[in-house]
This record gives C-alpha cells, sequence and structure tokens, in this order.
C-alpha cells in the first residue's frame, strides 16, 4: 500500500513522570530493535504533555529524563533521530489542518479521551480532545509509514489513518500522504498494573505499587514484585487456564517477557509452582 514511500519509522512518548515497564516493553523495546533496521524518528511529546497541566520546572525536567531513559534503553543518537516534540512547531502547524480535516464524530469514539477526562468532561482541555489529531500530524508530518505502540494506542493510529485517507481523498492525490502500519507487539502490547490486572500499568495510577518505573533501585522492584496482586491457585500448564486470572497472567506476561521467552516456554518451567515461588524467582532477576 505504501510502495512510493521509504520505510520510515516514528513514535512518540510523552513526558509525563517516569518511564515504567509497560512503556519499555510495549513500545521501547520495540524502537530500539528498530533503530538497527531501518530509518527512525522517536520523539519527546511535550505538546501531548501539556494537554494536562504541567507545572513548567517540572515538565522541562521530565523531558530530560525521558531523553536519559531513551538512551538507556538503547536508543542511540548516531542511529535514530531523538528530538522534543515543540522544538519543531509543523507538528502544531500539521495538527491545526488535520482539525480541519478530522470529523466530530471520529473523536467521539476515543476511548482514551473518555477515561482521562473522567466524569467531568465539561472541565477537560481541548487539547485533550483534539491530541489524536496532533498524534497524526506527528507521524505524517515526516511521511512515516510504520509505528511502533503499545495497544493503548491502537485506536489513535486507526485515526490516522483515517485522517491520511481522507486527506489523500479531499485533495485528490491518493499518494500524498502513506497509510501508516502499525507495529504492535503480538504478546506483551499491554502490560498491566501489578495492583489490578485489568487496569493497563501507567504513570497515572496514583499507588508507585502499581507500576514498576525503569528508575526503581532493585530493592524497590523486589518489594513490588512481592506485594504484586496474584491468587492462591497453582500455575496451570495451558494458557487458557489464565484466561480468568489477569494478574496472574500478567506477571507470567513479564517474566517470559524480560527473559526473552514465550508465555508457553514460561508454564512449561512454572507448571504446579505457587506465586510465592514465583515471584521468589521473578525479583531475583531484577
Ligand atoms: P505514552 O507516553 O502514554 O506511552 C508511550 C508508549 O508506551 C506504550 N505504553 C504501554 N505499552 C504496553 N503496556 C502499557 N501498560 C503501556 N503504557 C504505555 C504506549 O502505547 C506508547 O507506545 N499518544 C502517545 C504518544 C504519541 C505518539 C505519537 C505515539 C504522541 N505522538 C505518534 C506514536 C506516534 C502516548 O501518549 O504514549
Amino acid at each position: 500500500m505504501n510502495k512510493n514511500f521509504k520505510d520510515l519509522v516514528f513514535s512518540g512518548v510523552q513526558p509525563t513522570g517516569n518511564l515504567h515497564l509497560g512503556n519499555y516493553l510495549g513500545a521501547m523495546k520495540n524502537f530500539v530493535e528498530l533503530q538497527k533496521k531501518t530509518n527512525c524518528i522517536y520523539s519527546i511529546v511535550d505538546l501531548h504533555a501539556i494537554t494536562i497541566f504541567q507545572d513548567p520546572k517540572e515538565l522541562n525536567n521530565s523531558i530530560l529524563e525521558t531523553v536519559a531513559g531513551f538512551i538507556a534503553c538503547g536508543l542511540d543518537f548516531k542511529k535514530s533521530i531523538i528530538f522534543n516534540q515543540s522544538s519543531v512547531s509543523e507538528h502544531a502547524e500539521l495538527a491545526w489542518i488535520f482539525n480541519c480535516v478530522s470529523r466530530l464524530g471520529w473523536l467521539n469514539r476515543m476511548t482514551q479521551f473518555k477515561e482521562k477526562a473522567g466524569t467531568n468532561k465539561e472541565n477537560a482541555s481541548v487539547g485533550l480532545y483534539v491530541y489524536p489529531n496532533l498524534m497524526a500530524a506527528d507521524i505524517l508530518l515526516y511521511k512515516a509509514t510504520h509505528v511502533p505502540v503499545g495497544d493503548d494506542q491502537k485506536q489513535h493510529l486507526e485515526l490516522c489513518r483515517d485522517i491520511a485517507n481522507k486527506f489523500n481523498n479531499d485533495f485528490g492525490n491518493s499518494e500524498f500522504f502513506p497509510i501508516p502500519e502499525p507495529l504492535i507487539h503480538k504478546n506483551f502490547s499491554r502490560v498491566m498494573s501489578l495492583r489490578d490486572g485489568k487496569k493497563k500499568m501507567s504513570k497515572s495510577e496514583e499507588s508507585d505499587y502499581s507500576r514498576i518505573n525503569l528508575q526503581d533501585s532493585e530493592d524497590e522492584i523486589k518489594k513490588k514484585i512481592k506485594k504484586a496482586k496474584t491468587d492462591s491457585s497453582a500455575i496451570p500448564s495451558d494458557k487458557k487456564d489464565l484466561e480468568k486470572r489477569p494478574e496472574a497472567l500478567n506477571l507470567l506476561n513479564i517474566y517470559s517477557s524480560i527473559t526473552s521467552s514465550t508465555l508457553e516456554k514460561t508454564l512449561k518451567e512454572m507448571e504446579g509452582k505457587d506465586f510465592s515461588q514465583f515471584k521468589k524467582k521473578n525479583s531475583l532477576m531484577y
């Protein structure tokens, strides 16, 4: 579909607080692999961060910490372009044009807006509402063809594809923008909270025990794994038996991903053990 465009990867991470294991396994691990194979652009998307109020001084620190996190995870300035979104004003300019292409009906379907705005929608910023249009501008500004993200960004990427298609149709040039492909890891695209296996691991979750931050010390990580919610049943041999055990599935997925293994292999290794034995092994790895 994108035969007239050179392969180009684009992705972004918001500089809001600490990077966590969800960011790493869901997105950044993939960023590092992709920079070995193709041209990549990675942005610290501060214009996205201000859709929710940010203290300017803290935001500056968070931007620097996010860059440090990128480097610590293995991103290399010599291989990838790494930059701060607001330093390129064309992101905001193209976003305005996309505000005029995108449809209210499309934005009304965005589940992340509903989650973030909560019950008091009237009080949410307009920026939070049109944020997916800015995300489309980030990607299409560079005519990027591939976008590595976690599962929570899938809907925004579908919107980006709709915007690219509509723009191309409206202005009679079917090849003006590429239709970008999401790159979503099949098994680890949604790392869940350590306190509630039905919620994704997130920077905004109140309890720090719900996530493993990339800056946590070894002791903190061990403590968090120890306290992570599980259940009293033993680890099964078949992943179907984990369907109604989201916390158990999450910990086993995390373990599989960190050991570069698969859930099937982990189940073979751990079958019959209870979670206290499993957690001991899991926390020894950090
Ligand atoms: P952000 O900053 O919330 O998250 C950065 C990346 O981490 C992934 N992620 C997760 N993956 C698996 N499990 C989780 N619990 C988890 N939490 C976060 C996200 O999917 C994301 O890939 N809107 C985007 C940033 C953005 C962007 C872009 C991405 C702005 N412009 C253009 C791609 C292309 C966001 O808020 O990600």
